[in-house]
């Protein structure tokens, strides 16, 4: 495959153009899981999958999935996936990026009359981004057995059910009390994702082969105080429950950035979530919610960090006028990528002539969660100015079309390790 190729370059960039509309319109680019937008980008992705002669068909879990038999016999199959929902005024690549390279890859597939010894799956993984419940990755989760009944009958502010949600889209919320049968039958997890930071495009690298993922745990914190009249009563005597919460937010911040420096690994922490209650100008704030986003190459770093946090709300607990409750919501740990795919990318990138890096990633992605009961590994390509989760996230069409070329040379790689 001819990463210059003309109809392969026009046929990405025209796919992420039909995407990229497909967002709330007040608010680029929008399409969070569920959504109207959502289910309109399903519709678009499934007659994709038709057009190009894919069989269509959700899992249980709530993927979308366009499969591609082989003429040969079998079971095996190599799935290609990546997400196309987004976060809040998220950007056009993330995700996918990775979903419209693999529709490339078939594509290319299907032109050239190509049988590979293995049957090829192209998902669209449910709901990859953070979301009102709590939780991400749902499609890849639901897949390895790892949505519990607890994150199962989680509401949204909403008051929507996760399950029902799920069950609506066509997926089976009964039968994810232990992983899906396709987890047997899998060779490779293969997922082409933008970067999402600054490494590539700095080094003038064309491809990332990811070597790790961090772990992920997600806290949400409660502080609760007392609201008040914020004309009457005296300084000493409020429980202002923002004015902890920021107590709680630089620690946070600092204690992150020290870890971070000792360890010299992977190492941040994130509150870029809080509602304040009753959030008025003339009321002492009486309670706040907010989420902390932990990620993590080091277990002994997330230990230290959990250990001197609690500590701090125990103080806090103690000696302060607000009651502050932390509770764990969401976890997914460090996984490192199948290192014979690794060797096996590297080698793909080497034959297109393509430079590469084996890299670790920041960003979580649905590849470590499939990690954690199939060989599993991904690619990045380069992004502007590593910017991601935000509409000034870029990627060139070209930088993309190298990505591509690189997947579908590792399906070759792969066809010939596995032919009978
Ligand atoms: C996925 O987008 C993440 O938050 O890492
Ligand atoms: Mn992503
Ligand atoms: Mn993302």
């Amino acid at each position: 495959m001819n990463f210059r190729d003309k109809s392969n370059i026009s046929f990405i960039k025209q796919k992420i153009e039909d995407l990229e509309k497909l967002t709330d319109q007040d608010k680029p680019y929008t399409r969070i899981v569920f959504s109207e937008k959502f289910y309109e980008a399903r519709s678009w992705l499934k007659s994709e999958y038709q057009k190009l002669g894919l069989s269509a068909s959700t899992d249980e879990a709530g993927n979308l999935i366009g499969t591609l038999n082989s003429k040969t016999d079998t079971d095996k199959v190599v799935i290609i996936g990546s997400h196309i929902d987004t976060v809040p005024s998220g950007g056009r690549y993330d995700g996918i990026a990775g979903v419209v390279a693999a529709l490339c890859v078939v594509k290319h597939i299907k032109e050239n009359d190509i049988n590979l010894p293995f049957n090829i799956a192209v998902y669209d993984y449910l709901g990859e981004e953070l979301n009102d419940w709590g939780i991400s990755c749902i499609g890849t989760r639901g897949m390895i057995g790892a949505l519990t009944p607890e994150i199962l009958s989680r509401s949204n502010t909403s008051g929507d059910v996760l399950r029902d949600e799920i069950n609506k889209i066509g997926g089976n919320s009964e039968a994810l009390t232990k992983p899906l049968p396709v987890i047997e039958n899998i060779l490779a997890c293969l997922e082409l994702h933008i970067e999402q930071g600054k490494v590539l495009e700095q080094q003038k690298i064309d491809i990332g082969i990811v070597r790790s993922i961090p772990s992920i745990s997600r806290f949400n914190v409660e502080v609760n105080g007392q609201t008040g009249h914020s004309g009457t009563i005296l300084m000493d005597q409020r429980a202002d429950a923002l004015v902890a919460s920021s107590e709680i937010i630089s620690f946070v911040n600092k204690l992150a950035l020290r870890i971070s420096k000792e360890s010299n690994q992977h190492f941040v922490s994130t509150i870029g979530k809080i509602y304040v209650s009753p959030n008025a100008a003339a009321i002492i704030p009486g309670k706040v919610e907010m989420t902390i986003d932990l990620r993590a190459s080091s277990q002994n770093s997330r230990e230290q960090y959990l250990k001197e946090l609690e500590e701090k709300i125990e103080l806090m607990n103690k000696s302060g006028s607000c009651k502050i409750v932390m509770n764990n919501i969401a976890y997914a740990p460090y996984v490192e990528m199948n290192k014979e795919l690794v060797k096996l990318f590297k080698k793909s990138a080497d034959t297109c002539g393509m430079s590469s890096q084996i890299m670790d990633s920041g960003a979580g992605h649905d590849t470590a969660q499939l990690s954690r009961m199939a060989p599993a590994s991904m690619i990045f390509v380069p992004c502007k100015d590593g910017l991601s989760h935000c509409p000034e996230e870029y990627a060139e069409i070209s930088d993309i079309s190298k990505g591509t070329a690189v997947l579908f040379k590792m399906l070759e790689n792969l066809a010939e390790l596995n032919k009978s």
